[in-house]
């Protein structure tokens, strides 16, 4: 009889390679499913899954020590804000370093995930085999399924331009912007990155916004601004006010720039960070502007009622959180909302877990490895969850804290401060360790599928 429960992981990026390394260590009978050729997800540009957002010359912005596993350093070789080609391989080279690349079929993409009568998994693959297991770990990532602006801009379908969303620039085409009237539309990194690089080449670049950004340099003080946060023991509006300050001296005012002031106060944005927006801004090749309005045959118009020529539109304007392989009824996340129990377990569903679903002010490596082991010794019997009851108030107070502080907007659901989250996670999990011994170490998720001769899946 097997001891443990079967388990699937679907995607094997960052996230899902850190959830099957955990399920591996601890003799879980794990299998991963990931539709590409490789692992990596997102940092694998031009990846063949067709998922992928990265562009040609995209850098990590979270910076290298933040950004790797705990214990997985990256290369000291590479720079603190290494190229996408670096991470890839990064990546990969950790699959082989604890040696589960077997445990991942590759070039298998899941298709659905229905849960059986006795609550087992059922995963149909695009290969057309079903499979069977106790436990689905997801890991499919949130920074592929394009958001566009919906409803439309009036007269979008009239522009003969180019619109595109940022997700399908690839920038392979060093000659894409050249000569061009571009807008790019958006506020967040996307919007930064693609600005600054259609700018250098672009005859002029406007870049919209409905709302105006605390822009974060890549450093303060000669240190990646990432590692400056104070610690968690620090109360978050001491350390707010601490980093306003530092960016007041350093940056000044983002109106004097020309970009709108920011609604709200540092810290209740998703962070944007960019060395350049600023200095391009200043050299005059980025123009700031308000919301688009509407578009003409060869136009933009914006929200000021100021008009300009346009060849191309780039919407930056993110991504939806979509599971299409869950019924909608069962998993979903309407505008990008999916209540969860400290971004990783269900709330009613006992067997279903998320891994990197969740919007870090820091990098989500870290905080998916910690996930992943959490789930694996919940797997095994040694933490516990709290009372339903207790589990409910949890969430409440956790997303009624979130939205209290940041802006409103589908960007908004599901962010999380990096060390203040792990801290509490430590926290949390020590407390289930102590349920777990009172429990006896019981599985809370009954062996069934390997006896049903369903998930035939080795250790
Ligand atoms: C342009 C850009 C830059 C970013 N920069 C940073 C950064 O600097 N730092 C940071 O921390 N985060 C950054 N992010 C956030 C990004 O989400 C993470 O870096 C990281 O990619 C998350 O990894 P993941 O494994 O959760 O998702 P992904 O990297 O998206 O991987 C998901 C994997 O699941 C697979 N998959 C999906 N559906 C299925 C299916 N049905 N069946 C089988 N396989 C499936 C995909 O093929 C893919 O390999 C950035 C995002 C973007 C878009
Ligand atoms: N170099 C890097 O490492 C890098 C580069 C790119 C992206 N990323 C990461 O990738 C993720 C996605 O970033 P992103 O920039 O693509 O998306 P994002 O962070 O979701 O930002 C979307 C932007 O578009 C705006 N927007 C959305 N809908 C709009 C509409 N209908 N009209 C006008 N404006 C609209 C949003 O404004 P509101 O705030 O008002 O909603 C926001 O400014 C983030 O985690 C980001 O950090 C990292």
């Amino acid at each position: 009889m097997p001891t443990l429960p079967a388990a699937a992981v679907i995607g094997a990026g960052s996230s899902g390679i850190a959830a099957v390394k955990a399920l591996h260590e601890r003799g879980f009978a794990v299998e991963c499913f990931e539709c590409s050729d490789r692992v990596g997800g997102n940092w694998v540009w031009g990846n063949t899954n067709g998922m992928s957002s990265a562009y040609h010359s995209l850098h990590i912005n979270t910076s290298r020590e933040r950004m790797e596993y705990t214990d997985f350093p990256m290369p000291k070789s590479y720079p603190d804000f290494p190229h996408h080609t670096h991470i890839a391989r990064y990546f990969d080279a950790y699959v082989d370093r604890f040696g589960f690349r077997d445990r991942i079929r590759f070039q298998t993409g899941v298709e659905r995930a229905a849960r059986a009568a006795d609550g087992t998994w059922e995963l149909t693959l695009d290969t057309g085999e079903t499979r069977r297991y106790d436990a689905l770990l997801v890991a499919n990532g949130h920074h592929w399924d394009a958001r566009w602006p919906e409803p439309a801009f009036p007269g979008a379908e009239g522009f003969e331009g180019v619109q595109m969303h940022s997700h399908d620039y690839k920038g392979e085409d060093p000659e894409f912007f050249r000569a061009k009237h571009v807008v790019v539309l958006g506020m967040g990194n996307s919007a930064m990155d693609i600005a600054v690089e259609a700018s250098f080449s672009a005859e002029q670049v406007y870049l919209a916004a409905r709302r105006g950004a605390h822009i974060l340099p890549k450093y303060l003080f000669g240190r990646p601004t990432d590692q400056l946060g104070a610690s968690p023991k620090v109360p978050f509006e001491v350390r707010r006010r601490i980093f306003q300050g530092m960016l007041k001296v350093y940056l000044g005012d983002m109106e004097r720039y020309g970009l709108p002031k920011p609604d709200h106060r540092f810290g209740d944005a998703h962070p944007t960070i960019s060395d350049d927006i600023l200095s391009r801004m200043a050299h005059g090749a980025i123009t700031a502007k308000p919301n688009i309005a509407s578009l003409t045959r060869d136009g933009v118009r914006f929200t000021d009622g100021s008009e300009v020529k346009a060849d191309v539109v780039v919407y930056c304007t993110g991504y939806k959180v979509s599971f299409p392989f869950f019924d909608e009824g069962l998993i979903s996340a309407p505008d990008n909302d999916l209540p969860l129990f400290r971004r990783t377990f269900h709330p009613e569903i006992g067997n279903v877990f998320f891994v990197g679903l969740l919007q870090p002010l820091g990098a989500i490596m870290p905080i998916a490895e910690h996930q992943s082991t959490w789930i694996a010794d919940y797997l095994a019997g040694r933490y516990a969850l709290p009372a339903p009851a207790e589990l409910r108030a949890d969430m409440e107070r956790e997303r009624a804290q979130m939205f209290r502080r940041y802006v409103r907007s589908k960007r908004h659901t599901m962010q999380v401060d990096f060390d203040d989250f792990l801290a509490a996670l430590a926290k949390e999990r020590r407390k289930g360790e102590a349920r777990a011994r009172r429990d006896g170490a019981r599985l809370p998720v009954t062996p069934r599928a390997e006896a049903l001769g369903a998930a035939g899946i080795a250790r």
